[in-house]
C-alpha cells in the first residue's frame, strides 16, 4: 500500500496498552497516520519531532499526568497550535473543566463508544484543515499586498520620472537661454584672448600676459558656469532616484530655487527665498522632494504672471516667497504666491489627477507632489492668503537623531 504523505498524524496517548490497542485499531480506517506514546514524557518526544495534527491524551498515567503534557505543549509555541482531546474514565464536570482549562478542545469519557471516538477526530481535523487553509491564504494575501505596494510604488517612481523628463521639456527654452550666456561669454573671451595674443608689441608683453590670464579665468568660469546648468538637469532627470537619505533643507531649497528661476526668467517672475538661520536634517527622497518643491514653484509662478496686468502696479506681487521653518517632527517648507489665487471649488479638485484650469496643463504635478510627500511621510496642503494669492506647504520627517 502507498502511505501518503498528506494523510493527518494523530498521536495516541495512554499508559494502558490495551486501551492503546483498543483507540489504535478504532482510528485504524487509514485515513490517518498514527502514532503511539504509553507515557507523557514520550507523547511530548514524539509530539516534538512530529508535530501532529491532534492528539488523544489519556489524563490519568504515571508519572506525568495528561493534564500536564497538555500544559507543557500549550507553554511551547511551535506545539501550541496542536489540538488536545482528553480521554479519562473520570467522568465529572470537574475534570472536564479542568481539561478545558488546560487547553483542550474537547473531551471522551471511557469506555467510548468507537464511533464516537471516530467522529469527534474527524471533526477536530476537519477544522485544523481549515484553519491551516485559512492560515495559508493569509500568508498569500499579505504576500499579494506587498507584491501590490511593490508596484504602487514602482508606478510612482515610473511617473515621478516622466513628470520630471516633461518639467525638463517645458523648461527647455529657459535652460538654452541660461546655457547660451556663458557659451556667448566664452566666445568674447576667446576672441579677446586671440587678440592679445596677436599684439607682440614688446613693451606690452608683460601687460598682455596678464590680461591674458585673467581672461582665461573668466572664460573658465563661464564654463563651469554652463556645464553646472547641465549637471543640475541631469540630476534632475536622473531615472531611479537614490532613496531616502539625509539632508539639510537648506541647501536643497537653494538648489531648487536656482534651478526654478530659469523659469522665473521666462514667467517675468522673480523667487525670493527665505530661510532660518538653522534647520533640523530630514530624511527622504531628495530628488522627489526637488521635484515636489519646483512644481510648486512654477505653479505659483504660472499663478502670478496669469494675473499679472491686475497687480502690474506692485512689483512686489511678482514675487515667490520660499521660506521654511521646523516643529518638533518635521521641517515645513512653503511657496507663497501674490497670483490671482484658487477656484471657489478647488478644495475638492486640486489634487485630483488631471484636474487644470491651464490650457496647457496637464494636471498632474498637484497629485504627485501629493503621493510623493505622503511617501516620504509628509503632509501637504494649501491655504488662500488674506490679502492675494495661494501657500501651498508640505512637511518633511526630522531624521532621528537617536538613529
Ligand atoms: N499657486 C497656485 N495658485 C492658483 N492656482 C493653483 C496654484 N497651484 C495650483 N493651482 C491650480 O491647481 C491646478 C492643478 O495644478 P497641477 O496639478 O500642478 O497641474 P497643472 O499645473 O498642470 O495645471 C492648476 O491648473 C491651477 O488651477
Ligand atoms: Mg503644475
Amino acid at each position: 500500500m502507498v502511505v501518503s504523505e498528506a494523510r493527518e498524524q494523530v498521536l495516541l496517548v495512554d499508559d494502558n496498552p490495551q486501551n492503546l490497542k483498543i483507540l489504535y485499531d478504532t482510528l485504524d480506517s487509514g485515513h490517518y497516520r498514527l502514532l503511539l506514546a504509553n507515557n507523557g514524557e514520550k507523547a511530548l518526544a514524539i509530539a516534538e519531532k512530529s508535530k501532529p495534527d491532534l492528539i488523544l491524551l489519556d489524563i490519568m498515567m504515571p508519572g506525568m499526568d495528561g493534564y500536564q503534557v497538555c500544559e507543557t505543549l500549550k507553554s511551547n509555541p511551535l506545539l501550541r497550535d496542536i489540538p488536545v482531546i482528553f480521554l479519562s474514565a473520570l467522568d465529572d464536570v470537574e475534570s472536564k473543566v479542568k481539561g478545558f482549562e488546560k487547553g483542550g478542545v474537547d473531551y471522551i469519557a471511557k469506555p467510548f463508544q468507537p464511533r464516537e471516538v471516530v467522529s469527534r477526530v474527524a471533526t477536530q481535523i476537519k477544522l485544523r484543515r481549515l484553519e491551516q487553509a485559512l492560515k495559508e491564504k493569509n500568508r498569500e494575501l499579505s504576500a499579494d499586498n506587498i507584491e501590490m505596494q511593490q508596484k504602487l510604488e514602482a508606478q510612482r517612481e515610473q511617473l515621478a520620472h516622466f513628470s520630471r523628463l516633461s518639467t525638463m521639456g517645458e523648461m527647455a527654452a529657459g535652460f538654452a537661454h541660461e546655457v547660451n550666456q556663458p557659451l556667448t561669454a566664452i566666445t568674447n573671451y576667446s576672441r579677446v584672448a586671440h587678440r592679445l595674443l596677436g599684439d607682440e608689441s614688446d613693451d606690452n608683453t608683460v601687460m598682455n600676459k596678464k590680461m591674458l590670464e585673467t581672461t582665461l579665468n573668466k572664460l573658465e568660469a563661464q564654463s563651469h558656469r554652463a556645464s553646472e546648468v547641465i549637471q543640475r538637469i541631469r540630476g534632475f532627470v536622473k531615472k531611479p532616484t537614490s532613496g531616502k537619505t539625509q539632508f539639510d533643507v537648506q541647501s536643497l531649497l537653494s538648489d531648487v530655487v536656482q534651478f526654478a528661476e530659469v523659469d522665473a526668467k521666462n514667467n517675468r517672475g522673480q523667487i525670493t527665498l527665505e530661510l532660518p538661520y538653522e534647520l533640523p536634517i530630514v530624511e527622504a527622497d531628495a530628488i522627489q522632494v526637488q521635484q515636489v518643491t519646483l512644481n510648486l514653484i512654477r505653479n505659483a509662478l504660472e499663478a502670478t504672471s496669469s494675473c499679472e496686468q491686475e497687480h502690474l502696479a506692485h512689483e512686489d506681487s511678482l514675487s515667490v516667497l520660499v521660506t521654511a521653518k521646523a516643529d518638533r517632527e518635521f521641517v515645513w517648507v512653503e511657496v507663497k504666491d501674490k497670483g490671482c489665487g484658487l477656484a471657489d471649488d478647488a478644495e475638492e479638485k486640486l489634487f485630483h489627477p488631471f484636474y487644470t484650469t491651464k490650457g496647457e496643463g496637464m494636471g498632474i504635478g498637484l497629485s504627485l507632489c501629493q503621493s510623493l510627500i505622503q511617501a516620504q511621510g509628509g503632509k501637504i496642503g494649501f491655504r488662500r492668503n488674506s490679502d492675494r494669492g495661494t501657500t501651498f506647504y508640505f512637511s518633511l520627517p526630522i531624521a532621528d537623531a537617536s538613529e
